[in-house]
């Protein structure tokens, strides 16, 4: 590939680090918070070697492009995504381009707001065990992959440590409030229906996604990424079939490859040979190509109906 991939922003951004994800860099500006995707990729929870070139862009511009779609649906935390705005925080511009999205510092709600319209990953495994999903029963003699007869709202704890735990909406209603909990449900509802029908048009399966939401003030915002395919599933129609695992959108060439290895999962993963890297980049532009693009009808995405 022609550009050289970004594996970390630090010493790019004069500013403290505040948190360093697999993928993603948080640095603080004060008032505000700078979000920095690099191009790490990560598979069964360890970061790979080498990063792939484009994917922190498509990751950023596809969650910069949903944010502005969805903007008065629910309000969010964009400030900018404009690299040349921060001026002397950052030393070469171009590297970051394409990759920050300067946000509104919230106080975040710990709970991971997951909609699911179909029943597959840990949602299927949870229905295997006992007919339900955190805690909601569902129809029996569901197939893995199958459609719901409606999207249901999947809470998880946020944990600092360790992995995220599915929780009850009872549980959440315990935890925030019975208010909060009701008013992130029916937005995390609203948002999945309109994506839904926009992947729809793109013949893209928006299968489940996850949002984050934080507070300014009394004022609920969604925070975080969204709608990408680090916190979303996205399934082109053309693969989608019952009973099987369906390829990811993204990260397939990299799992091929991982699976066709001899690695353990327990020790440090073999590097990405480049056609590896590059054909996961070649995935991630085709997701952003798809998902961005004008259809024949002449429209991007269609504006939602305000609320
Ligand atoms: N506007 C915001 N205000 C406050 N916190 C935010 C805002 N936007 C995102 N965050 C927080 O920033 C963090 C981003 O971290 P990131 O997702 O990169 O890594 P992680 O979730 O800790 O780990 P992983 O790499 O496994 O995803 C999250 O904790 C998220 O809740
Ligand atoms: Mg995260």
């Amino acid at each position: 590939m022609s550009t050289e991939a970004l594996s970390t922003a630090e010493g790019l951004v004069h500013a403290p680090l505040i948190h360093k994800g697999k993928v993603r860099e948080l640095y603080d500006l004060g008032e505000h918070l700078l979000i920095v995707v690099t191009d790490r990729i990560s598979a069964f929870d360890y970061v790979l070697d080498p990063a792939v070139p484009e994917k922190g862009k498509v990751l950023n511009g596809l969650s910069a492009f949903w944010f502005d779609k969805t903007k008065d649906l629910v309000p969010n935390h964009v400030v900018h995504t404009d690299v040349r705005k921060l001026g002397d925080l950052v030393s070469e511009p171009d590297k970051l381009a394409g990759r920050i999205m300067v946000t509104k510092k919230a106080k975040r709600i710990d709970i991971e707001c997951v909609v699911r319209g179909y029943i597959t990953g840990g949602g299927w495994r949870q229905y295997q065990k006992n007919g339900e999903v955190n805690g909601i029963p569902l129809p029996a003699g569901l197939r893995k992959n199958a459609k719901l007869e409606e999207p249901i709202f999947t809470p998880a704890g946020k944990n600092d440590v360790g992995h995220d735990e599915d929780i009850s909406f009872e549980e959440m209603e315990r935890r925030i409030g019975s208010e909060l909990a009701a008013g992130l449900r029916k937005r995390s509802l609203l948002l999945y229906d309109y994506a839904l029908a926009v992947c729809e048009h793109k013949s893209i399966i928006l299968a489940d996604c996850k949002f984050e939401f934080g507070l300014l003030g009394d004022e609920i915002i969604l925070i975080d990424e969204l709608f990408t395919p680090d916190s979303s599933r996205f399934w082109a129609e053309e693969k989608y079939e019952l009973d099987i695992e369906i390829d990811s959108m993204d990260k397939e060439p990299v799992r091929t490859y991982l699976l066709g290895t001899d690695w353990d999962r327990n020790s440090p993963p073999p590097r990405l040979p480049d056609d590896v890297a590059d054909a996961t980049t070649a995935r991630y532009q085709e997701i952003y190509r798809r998902l961005t693009e004008p259809t024949s009808y002449g429209f991007t995405a269609f504006q939602p109906i305000k609320y």
